[in-house]
This record gives structure tokens, C-alpha cells and sequence, in this order.
């Protein structure tokens, strides 16, 4: 290996190493907090039982009694799941295969819990989540 190639494997090993721990740093430490307006039309889904919204790496879902919200974070090493609709939806891990139902619970990979259950208040047709 000559001294260019040495460098670009180099500088490419490294960016790589660096974007991981950017990405898995920032997902699991930033806080959750934010406000769903029940009023704007891009948030209707949350009027109707089994209705959803994701927004700012949270999932937040109606159901007959409330709301139910989950941080898309996996609890493995910190990537962003993916909702996978069909017959049976779930949150998909793209960096290490794992699994959760729509509850957050683990279903399949190495995630070691479930899903963060996120903090829902309702307030003059406003929807607060934290985490
Ligand atoms: S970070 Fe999600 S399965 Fe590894």
C-alpha cells in the first residue's frame, strides 16, 4: 500500500468512525420535547382512534383512552427505527436488524428494551411531548 492509499483508507475509516459516534452521541442524548397543534390538518391522524403522527423522531398514536408516544431511538446503539406499515406495522432498526411492535417492545435483533415511552399532555387542543 503506497502512502495515497494508506491516507484515503485512513480518512475513510475514520470519517466513519467519527459519523457513528456523531450520530449514535447526538440520538440518545437529545431531549424530546415538543407540541403537536390538534388544529393544523397535517396532524388530523391524531383525531381518530388508531390514528398517527411522526414527528421529531417520536411516534405518537390515538387510542380510545389518549395518546401513547414512543421515541423512535433505538435502545441498541441509538439509530433511528423506521414504521413499517402493513398487516402487521413495526419499528425497524436499519443499522443492526432489531424489531419492536407497535407498542415498543422488542421483537426480534439486539435491542436490549423496548422503545422509550414518551411523556403525552393534552392542553387546549395542543399535545405536549417530552421525554
Ligand atoms: S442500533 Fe438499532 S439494532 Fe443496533
Amino acid at each position: 500500500m503506497d502512502r495515497k492509499e494508506f491516507l484515503l483508507k485512513g480518512t475513510a475509516v475514520c470519517g466513519l468512525a467519527s459519523t457513528i459516534t456523531f450520530l449514535n452521541s447526538c440520538s440518545k442524548t437529545t431531549p424530546i420535547n415538543f407540541t403537536i397543534d390538534l388544529a393544523n390538518p397535517v396532524n388530523a391522524p391524531l383525531l381518530t382512534v388508531g390514528g398517527y403522527v411522526i414527528q421529531n423522531n417520536a411516534y405518537v398514536r390515538k387510542t380510545a383512552t389518549g395518546y401513547v408516544a414512543l421515541s423512535l431511538i433505538c435502545t441498541h446503539q441509538g439509530c433511528i427505527v423506521l414504521y413499517r406499515t402493513g398487516s402487521t406495522p413495526i419499528f425497524a432498526c436499519p443499522c443492526h436488524s432489531g424489531t419492536y411492535d407497535t407498542n415498543g417492545n422488542v421483537t426480534g435483533g439486539p435491542p436490549p428494551s423496548a422503545l422509550i415511552k414518551l411523556n403525552v399532555t393534552e392542553s387546549a387542543n395542543v399535545l405536549t411531548v417530552t421525554s
